[in-house]
């Protein structure tokens, strides 16, 4: 009878996959404060994961890069052999029906850490555009289906919008980290893709976590702009966040399971002091619950397989 009358349901197809590559061959290294997730090279390293997430019927990944090198632009961002352009090319022959998403950011790139490129200790938010204009076009030559932005910049989607229809990549889509905090949960990600600030923080361009209304602001801009789906994240202390935005829109919405949750979850699981399936599934219902139409988590391939046990029952 709960079956029948349940209100949300939890899919292997609500879900979105994050993933970290690296330059170099047979590596596979696990992120200290993520147990479970690991930088991986583009070769078999990377084909071993993504061939079991399409097998789990995950229908989406999103690819973070860690550049062999970073300068003051982050030149490797917008490189025709930058590693995230490298793993696309490797990724899109091997999974046609794969959707293949990039998170685009300048801090995984930039020597400084910071999402933008600086002028006088601050992110210059317009010459940063430019920047994100040349990033996008080259992850949609090498592959992309959707190119998702989350520095917080203004104006980033119309100038993405304009930058990818300009290259001829009418066809792309764009997911925009329209509501993204300047928050601690991103804590662990910080050592995952090595893009921790040099100095100060993120609060230049990160929403305070006590505004909600900036946060409609936030999506009603994106969305006028042109993105095709919207986020909100983190997710967990932000579920009233994605409850009001969902309210607001009829864009499909996306929850950020950020780094910080896994951890957390994976470190009370450790000591036993939780069920870490049911604190996982729990968790994520509650987002679809609270609206989210896609979860980007790191427990995605553990949820499918979950998810499948119990249908199998
Ligand atoms: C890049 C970016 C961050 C995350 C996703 N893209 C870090 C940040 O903004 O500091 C965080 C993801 C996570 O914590 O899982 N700007």
């Amino acid at each position: 009878m709960r079956r029948l009358v349940r209100e949300h349901e939890l899919r292997a197809s609500d879900l979105i996959q994050p993933l970290f590559v690296v330059h170099g061959s047979n590596i596979e290294r696990e992120i200290g404060s993520m147990p479970g997730v690991y930088q991986r090279s583009v070769d078999g390293a990377l084909e071993r994961e993504v061939d079991q997430v399409h097998a789990l019927g995950i229908p989406a990944i999103l690819l973070f890069g860690l550049p062999a090198a970073k300068d003051e632009i982050g030149s490797e961002n917008f490189a025709e052999d930058g590693i995230v352009q490298r793993a696309l090319r490797h990724l899109r022959q091997r999974y046609p029906d794969l959707l293949l998403i990039t998170d685009v950011c300048c801090c995984e790139y930039t020597s400084h850490g910071h999402c933008g490129v600086m002028r006088d200790g601050a992110v210059d938010n317009d010459a940063t555009l430019e920047i994100l204009g040349r990033v996008v076009v080259s992850h949609a030559e090498a592959g992309a289906d959707i190119v998702a932005p989350s520095g917080m910049m203004d104006g980033m989607v119309a100038a993405i919008r304009a930058a990818l229809d300009g290259a001829g990549h009418t066809d792309r889509a764009i997911l925009s980290y329209a509501v993204k905090y300047a928050s601690a949960f991103y804590g662990p990600f910080r050592e995952a893709a090595d893009s921790a600030p040099a100095f100060g923080d993120r609060r230049q361009y990160q929403m305070d976590p006590a505004n909600v209304r900036e946060g409609l602001l936030e999506a009603a801009l994106d969305e006028a702009e042109g993105a095709d789906i919207l986020m909100v994240k983190p997710a967990l202390a932000y579920l009233d966040v994605v409850r009001a935005v969902r309210e607001r829109t009829d864009l499909p919405l996306a929850a950020y399971n950020v780094s910080g949750e896994y951890s957390l979850v994976k470190a009370a699981a450790r000591q036993g002091w939780i069920d870490e399936r049911r604190v996982v599934l729990e968790a994520l219902t509650g987002m679809r619950r609270a609206g989210a139409d896609v979860i980007i988590t790191y427990h995605a391939q553990e949820a499918a397989r979950w998810l499948a046990e119990e249908a199998g029952r």
